[in-house]
């Protein structure tokens, strides 16, 4: 199993789109290990952007990033990197594919209403810069027999 980091950007808890996204990660069988709401501070964006530091876009994206309540998540499942990845789409909304979060709900690069990590490291850095330890859970969802033929 693998755990990935998950948030609603502030356009998309503007939007009403919270749910949405939630809901597509449930019914996809990946369990929420993790939830929280918060308002990103300026350092908090900087280095959870960190590697973006030198591009063009960098100011632009962490003023995006602090314009208001995220919501960020833990979401766990096999593959969970990769499925999220592809559930969320290309970067840019105008191009991601149909189904795709970006791809069904956004128009513009910088407003694509999600941010998911993209590799196992990018994820253990981020989950740690979000979450606490003992703010992650460990349970069983009652359907995972029915989603993973093996545990
Ligand atoms: P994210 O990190 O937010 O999940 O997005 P991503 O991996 O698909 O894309 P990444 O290359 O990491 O870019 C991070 C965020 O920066 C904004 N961006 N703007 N104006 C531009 O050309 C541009 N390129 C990227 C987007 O908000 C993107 O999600
Ligand atoms: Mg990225």
């Amino acid at each position: 199993m693998e755990r990935t980091f998950v948030m609603v950007k502030p356009d998309g808890v503007q939007r009403g789109l919270v749910g949405e996204v939630v809901s597509r990660l449930e019914r996809k069988g990946l369990k929420l290990v993790g939830m929280k709401m918060l308002w990103i501070k300026k350092e908090l964006a900087e280095n959870h952007y960190a590697e973006h530091k030198e591009k063009p876009f960098f100011s632009a994206l962490v003023d995006y990033i602090t314009s208001g309540p995220v919501v960020a998540m833990v979401v766990e499942g096999r593959n969970a990197i990769k499925v999220v990845r592809n559930l969320v789409g290309a970067t840019n909304p105008a191009e991601a594919a149909v189904g795709t979060i970006r791809g069904d709900f956004g128009l513009d690069v910088g407003r694509n209403i999600v941010h998911a990590s993209d590799s196992p490291e990018s994820a253990e850095r981020e989950i740690s810069l979000f979450f606490r330890d003992d703010e992650i859970l460990d349970y069983e969802r009652a359907d995972e027999p029915w989603i993973y033929e093996e545990k």
